[in-house]
Parts: structure tokens; C-alpha cells; sequence
């Protein structure tokens, strides 16, 4: 193991500086952490929570003087944990692990949904103001669920950015994937980022394949170690957290027989994906 990756695997206590709330299910969590403040867009951090569990989050923004943010959607007994969690209390962080997104300046789209808009977010604000066009669709449930949509506008202009609701309640009420179709049959990208929903993702892959387009998304699997040794994050011949998350096209078309279809447990068990 090389010097990065022994400080970055080694565990350091922090205090939550900041608690803002997003949705009805999502908090952005603000601490200070000096290796994890010179992450790329696409990585990941091991949070832990003191007592409860140790949990995989994508690194939602970076500051120069130390401060990371990460966006946390409460799903079970951790992120309740941490959703109750207030400013100064300590928090654990592992990281920054796995690859990161290749910064391109053409004809951008980024596809998101859920808390996957967090590292394409990431990722815009690295990019937005070098490329030549930048699309970003993004999609969830309801309007109260549709994160991070202001900041999002501001960063592309207006007519950039799609939005799309299951219920209706804000843009148009379809899947993320929908508008897709239309806009990939008109215009031509030179690069398509996608992180959320496994299944989402398989839909924006299917699409880029039919139209030549090259592509990266962010794949989530259970994580224990984060740093290739357990084997519970494996895809194929892959470990999501260290030759992951953000995975090419060529390295989805190698995995097609688990892409979309299924993970494995904590006990190694491949299940289908839900
Ligand atoms: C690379 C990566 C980046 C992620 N980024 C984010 C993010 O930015 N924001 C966010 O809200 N969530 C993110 N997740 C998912 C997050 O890690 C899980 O929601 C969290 O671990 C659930 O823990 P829990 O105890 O609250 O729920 P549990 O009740 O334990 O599990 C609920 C579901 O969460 C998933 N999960 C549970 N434990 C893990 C684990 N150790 N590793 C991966 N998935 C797990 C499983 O699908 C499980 O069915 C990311 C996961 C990965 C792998
Ligand atoms: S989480 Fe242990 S090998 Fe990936």
C-alpha cells in the first residue's frame, strides 16, 4: 500500500460543523477532513458512527480550508443514526477511496437520480464552466425529494436542466430516463455521467450504447473495507471500491451478467438487485 493510501485508510475523529436539511429523507452533513478535502468528483468516504456502523457516501463538495460535505438519505438503522446527529458531535471518516469521474470539456450530459445527483453535482461544479454545453436531467419521486435542483440551475443555464417527477410535482412527470430518448435522437454528446438507481443507470447505458456515446457511471455495492480486501463490493472481476465506483462503458459491457441485474449480501450471496 502506498503513503496516500495508508493515510487515507487510517480513521479520523471530526466534528459534524454543519447539519442543513435538503428533503424530508435527506441531510447534508459539513466536517472538517484534510485528506478527504482533496477528493475528485466520484469518490467516496467511510463515515462512521460512533456505536451503530461505518457507511459508504459519496462526496458531495470539497472546500480549500478542509471542509467536505456529504448528502445522506436516511434508509435504516445508520442514517437514522446520523440523521440525528447535531453539530459538534464526533463522526469517524475513512477515505477518500476509488476512482473518480475523467474531467471532459465537449458536449456534456449528466444524468442523476436520488442522492447519485450528489457526485455528478460534484463533478459540474468542477466542469460547468469549462465545457462547451453541459445537460443535466435529473430525476426523483416527488418535488420534495429533487435534490439540489437550485444549485444545479445556477450552474447550467436554465434550459439545461431537465427535471423529472414520478408523481408530477415538479418538470415533467416521467422517469429520469424518459426525455432521454427524444434529446439523444436531436443532439449529439461527446460524454454521459450517470450516478443513482441501478436500474436508471442500465436504462442511460442502453441509451449510450445505441447512440456511440462514450460513458461513465457510479455504481454502489455493499461496502465493508473500502479498500479491495473483503470482497463484498465485487461486480464481475471488479471491486467496486477500488476499481470502482465510476465505471466505463467497455467495463459495463464486461460485467452485462450482474449490471443491473445483481449484488451480493453481506454474506457474499449474489441476490437480485431490488
Ligand atoms: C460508493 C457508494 C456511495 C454512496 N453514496 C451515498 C450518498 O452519497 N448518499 C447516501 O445517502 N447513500 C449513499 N450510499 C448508500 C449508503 O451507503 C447506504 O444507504 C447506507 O450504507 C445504508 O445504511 P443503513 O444502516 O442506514 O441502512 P441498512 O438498513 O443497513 O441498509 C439499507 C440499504 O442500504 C444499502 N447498504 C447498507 N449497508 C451498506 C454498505 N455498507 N455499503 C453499501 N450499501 C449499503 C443496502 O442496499 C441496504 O439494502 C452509497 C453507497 C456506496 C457503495
Ligand atoms: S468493500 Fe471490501 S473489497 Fe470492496
Amino acid at each position: 500500500m502506498s503513503d496516500y493510501h495508508i493515510a487515507a485508510n487510517k480513521l479520523r475523529t471530526t466534528p459534524i460543523l454543519t447539519v442543513e436539511t435538503e428533503s424530508p429523507t435527506v441531510k447534508t452533513f459539513t466536517f472538517k477532513d484534510k485528506e478527504c478535502s482533496r477528493a475528485k468528483p466520484g469518490q467516496f468516504l467511510m463515515l462512521w458512527i460512533p456505536g451503530v456502523d461505518e457507511i459508504p457516501l459519496s462526496i458531495l463538495s470539497t472546500q480549500e480550508d478542509g471542509r467536505v460535505s456529504v448528502a445522506v438519505k436516511e434508509v435504516g438503522e445508520a442514517t437514522q443514526a446520523l440523521h440525528s446527529m447535531k453539530a459538534a458531535e464526533i463522526i469517524g471518516i475513512r477515505g477518500p477511496f476509488g476512482n473518480s469521474f475523467t474531467e471532459k470539456h465537449g458536449r456534456i450530459l449528466m444524468v442523476g437520480g436520488g442522492t447519485g445527483i450528489a457526485p455528478l453535482l460534484f463533478l459540474a461544479k468542477k466542469v460547468a464552466s469549462k465545457t462547451r454545453k453541459l445537460v443535466f436531467v435529473i430525476g426523483a419521486k416527488t418535488r420534495k425529494e429533487l435534490l439540489f435542483i437550485d444549485k444545479i440551475e445556477a450552474l447550467c443555464s436554465k434550459s439545461s436542466v431537465i427535471a423529472t417527477t414520478e408523481d408530477g410535482s415538479y418538470g415533467i412527470r416521467c422517469l429520469a430516463t424518459m426525455p432521454l430518448e427524444k434529446m439523444l435522437d436531436e443532439e449529439k454528446f461527446d460524454m454521459v455521467y450517470t450516478c443513482g438507481p441501478e436500474h436508471m443507470l442500465q436504462k442511460v447505458f442502453d441509451l449510450a450504447e445505441k447512440h456511440r456515446i462514450p460513458l461513465e457511471a457510479s455504481l454502489e455495492r455493499l461496502m465493508r473495507c473500502a479498500i479491495g480486501l473483503c470482497g463484498s463490493c465485487i461486480i464481475g472481476r471488479y471491486r467496486v471500491c477500488r476499481d470502482g465506483p465510476v465505471f466505463t462503458a467497455n467495463q459495463l459491457r464486461e460485467v452485462k451478467g450482474e449490471f443491473g441485474i445483481a449484488k451480493r449480501d453481506f454474506n457474499g450471496r449474489k441476490i437480485p438487485l431490488e
